[in-house]
């Protein structure tokens, strides 16, 4: 694991942006896993800043995203799959047939989740995974809990969740109580991870993440399993590792 320290939330895009464009242009065809939430706009800011100046091309690249609430269609402003194409998929020139995200809509659970795997494993697996944190260390939409669940699957998510993702919503009574979400599975499956953080909120669970036992109530620390993970962040987030476990910071 290697963490990256940038001063802001600007630098820590522009860095974490150019480790998806450092795999773009190694492998044109590659899978990029992608994530939504707040953390990752400035980096989908910077990749499409680039895709316009004519220094990135998305032609050949598919992206599989990590969730979606249920009962949300594809349309409906709140979904991820219209965050995606918002935020930027209509900016960039990947193929929207090369675009997957869960279908939120689809009541059939079971058919759903193998529907998803189905969709990764046929791709591959992924090459690079772009992740959030939660504050309660969920990564997609993997709550704490007694076990993890490997395969994509349909989670109950919890009141700390539901109270963060009501900053988007005008109500939290709108905020969906299920996702679909990748499972662990396909998460510590891809070759590369890219974790991405912002801000205070987020140094306590780094740090319990990355110092602190691997256990299924922080789902994120299973990524100290992980042989190549890149965490770019800036100081903010990383203010508990630097007084609790500086050695972190250090290593390559
Ligand atoms: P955020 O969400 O980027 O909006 O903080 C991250 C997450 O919940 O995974």
């Amino acid at each position: 694991m290697r963490i990256i320290c940038e001063p802001d939330y600007e630098s820590m895009s522009r860095a974490a942006a150019n480790i998806i464009s450092a795999q773009i242009i190694l492998k044109p065809d590659c899978v990029l896993g992608l994530a939504t939430g707040g953390t990752p706009l400035g980096i989908y800011r910077q990749l499409i800043e680039w895709y316009k100046k004519g220094d990135l091309d998305f032609s050949e690249c598919s992206a599989v995203n990590l969730d979606e609430y249920c009962g949300l269609a594809a349309d409906d402003a709140q979904s991820y799959a219209y965050f995606m194409r918002e935020n930027l998929f209509e900016h960039i020139n990947i193929a929207p047939e090369k675009t997957f995200i869960p279908n939120g809509m689809n009541p059939d659970t079971e058919n759903e989740c193998s529907r998803y795997d189905g969709i990764i494993e046929r791709l591959g697996g992924v090459d690079l995974q772009l992740l959030g944190i939660g504050h309660n260390g969920h990564i997609g939409f993997n709550e704490p809990g007694s076990s993890l669940p490997g395969g994509t699957n349909c989670v109950t998510l919890t009141k700390r969740t539901i109270e963060a993702n009501r900053r988007f919503f005008s109500r939290v009574e709108d905020v969906p109580q299920k996702a679909y979400t990748m499972g662990l599975k396909g998460i510590m499956g891809a070759k590369r991870i890219l974790l991405a953080a912002s801000g205070e909120s987020k140094a306590e669970i780094l740090y319990r993440t990355f110092d602190g036992l691997i256990e299924t109530d922080v789902p994120s620390s299973m990524l100290q399993l992980h042989g190549d993970v890149i965490v770019v962040a800036d100081e903010a987030a990383l203010s508990v590792i630097r007084k609790k476990a500086p050695g972190l910071l250090s290593r390559g």
